[in-house]
C-alpha cells in the first residue's frame, strides 16, 4: 500500500521532495488538484469537499496512509475527515496534516516567545496556527500573516524576479509592524519554500525562519516507528506516482522547480468528480 500525499497543485512536492529524502524505501501516490487550485481563498467547505474527494481517490488507488501537504487542507478540512469521514470510509486507514507537526517544534525555535506565521487567507482565517500552538505552548504569542500573492508568484514563475520584493517586503513589513520582537517565523504554505532567497532577503537577520518539509518528514518516520501495523502496511518498492487534474505536460514541466530538479516526474491525468 501506498502513502499518498495531497496538496491543491504543486506546493505538496516541497513536502514530497523532504519524504523521499528521509523515507526513500516507500511508494508514493502524489495528488496535485491542479484544476481546482488555488485553495487558499476558498470557503471551508468547498475546500473540505475538494479534500474529501482527494482523499477518497487516493484511498481508492491503494493508499493506506494519507498526507494532506497542504496548510489550507489541513487547516480547513482535516479535522471533519478525521473525525466524520474516516471511522465511516476506513477506520484503518490514516489521514495526517503539515500544521500539527509543525506546531510541535515551533517552541523549540523562539526565546522571546512571539512567533510569526505567514500563510494564505485560508489559513490565517481558520486561526489553526494560533490553536495548535498555544494546546502546546501556551505561553507563547502567535502572530498571523496572510499573503495572498505569495502563491500567484511561485505558480507563475515570478517568485525570483525582482517584481516578487514589493509582495514580499509588504507582508514582511506587516508582520512586524504586529510586533517587533517576533524572532521566529514559519512559512505555513507549501508554496513559500521556493520564495526563501527573497524572505531572507527582507527579513531582518536574526529571525529564524522555519520551512515545513523536513519537520513533517521527520514527525511522518517518527509516526511510523511509533505505529508498526502501519508501517507494515505499506509497500516498499520505491515507486512514484504522480497524478494532476489538469494537463500532464504542464505538471511536469512546473514541478520541477518544486524538487529542484532532482526527481523526474511523468504525471498522469485523473478526474476527482
Ligand atoms: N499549498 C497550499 C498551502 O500549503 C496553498 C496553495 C493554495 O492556495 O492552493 O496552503
Amino acid at each position: 500500500m501506498y502513502i499518498g500525499v495531497f496538496d491543491s497543485g504543486y506546493g505538496g512536492l516541497t513536502i514530497l521532495k523532504e519524504f523521499l529524502r528521509y523515507l526513500p524505501e516507500y511508494d508514493y501516490i502524489y495528488l496535485g488538484d491542479n484544476a481546482r487550485a488555488p485553495y487558499g481563498t476558498r470557503s471551508f467547505e468547498t475546500v473540505y469537499q475538494y479534500t474529501l474527494q482527494a482523499v477518497k481517490k487516493l484511498f481508492e488507488l491503494g493508499s493506506q496512509l494519507v498526507i494532506l501537504a497542504c496548510n489550507t487542507a489541513s487547516a480547513k478540512a482535516l479535522r471533519t475527515i478525521q473525525q466524520k469521514d474516516l471511522p465511516r470510509l476506513d477506520p484503518q486507514r490514516r489521514v495526517l496534516g503539515v500544521i500539527r507537526p509543525s506546531a510541535e517544534v515551533i517552541g523549540r525555535y523562539t526565546s522571546t516567545g512571539k512567533v510569526g506565521v505567514f500563510a494564505t487567507p485560508g489559513t490565517v482565517g481558520s486561526r489553526s496556527y494560533e490553536l495548535e500552538i498555544n494546546k502546546l505552548y501556551p505561553d507563547v504569542e502567535v502572530f498571523q500573516q496572510a499573503c495572498p500573492m505569495w502563491v500567484p508568484l511561485v505558480e507563475n514563475d515570478e517568485h525570483l524576479d525582482d517584481g516578487a520584493d514589493y509582495f514580499v517586503h509588504k507582508y514582511i513589513d506587516s508582520l512586524l509592524a504586529q510586533e517587533e520582537e517576533i524572532d521566529t517565523v514559519i512559512l505555513a504554505c507549501t508554496h513559500y519554500p521556493l520564495l526563501l532567497p527573497k524572505i531572507k532577503k527582507f527579513l531582518p537577520a536574526g529571525i529564524k525562519v522555519i520551512s515545513q518539509g523536513p519537520i513533517v518528514a521527520q514527525s511522518l518516520k517518527d509516526y511510523l516507528t511509533r505505529h508498526p501495523q502501519m508501517d507494515s502496511k505499506l509497500s516498499r518498492l520505491g515507486k512514484r506516482i504522480f497524478l494532476t487534474t489538469d494537463i500532464p505536460e504542464d505538471f511536469d514541466q512546473k514541478a520541477k522547480k518544486f524538487v529542484d530538479n532532482i526527481i523526474e516526474i511523468h504525471s498522469q491525468k485523473i478526474s476527482l468528480i
